[in-house]
């Protein structure tokens, strides 16, 4: 069984959606760790109430090469196969991202290229697209910038705050995450440039 370690920061939504997915069988993966880089993040109790491995590792005030190392150290120490990041708000070094070479997976509230970065839900609505949505990407060492391997698109509607566009966004990150993830696991693709495209 292929093992999964998730990084979160917070809420922790996406996470509990991957382990209902995983906890029903429509994701054939286990969770190895689930770490998290603020005491504080909901997440790391949820996962905790789950009965899953769960590790605070405090990036606070690190140096992000010292940092990296010790999360790399705890995914290997769990033999994690792929390494999703669900709503961890960091940059990764290098030397993380070689450690798991197309190994790291992200999900982000917004059609890439379009609103890279914080607060992408915000950044739609006051562009004024009519269509957003989410994107479940490769990590490299841009923010927001690796081959794309799922998308979902949502409408924007006229009467939408930052959190209604939010909701409806979440729902489909909720769904494609886990299923980039099952595909990943796979094997059954190849990237050819930037675009991840069915194995010949
Ligand atoms: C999600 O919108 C995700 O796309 C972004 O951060 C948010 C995390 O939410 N990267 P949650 O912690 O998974 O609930």
């Amino acid at each position: 069984m292929k093992r999964l370690g998730i990084l979160i920061s917070g809420r922790g939504s996406n996470f509990e959606a991957i382990a209902d997915h995983v906890a029903s069988g429509a994701l054939d993966a286990e969770i190895a760790v689930v770490i998290a880089n603020r005491p504080e993040a909901r997440g790391l109790a949820t996962a905790r109430a789950r009965g899953l491995n769960a590790v605070c590792l405090p990036s606070k005030g690190l140096d992000r090469e010292v940092y990296d190392q010790s999360v790399v150290a705890e995914l290997q120490r769990n033999h994690v196969d792929l390494v999703c990041l669900a709503g961890f708000m960091r940059l990764l070094s290098a030397r993380f991202i070689r450690a798991f070479p197309g190994r790291i997976l992200n999900i982000h509230p917004s059609l890439l290229p379009a609103f890279p970065g914080l607060d992408a839900q915000h950044q739609a609505l006051t562009h004024g697209v009519k269509i957003s949505g989410c994107t479940v990407h490769f990590v490299d060492e841009d923010l927001d910038a690796g081959p794309i391997v799922l998308q979902a698109a949502v409408p924007v509607l006229d009467d939408d705050t930052a959190d209604t566009l939010s909701a409806r966004i979440l729902e489909q990150e909720h769904r494609i995450y886990s299923e980039a993830i099952a595909l990943v696991l796979s094997g059954r693709y190849r990237i050819e440039g930037r675009r991840v495209l069915p194995a010949r």
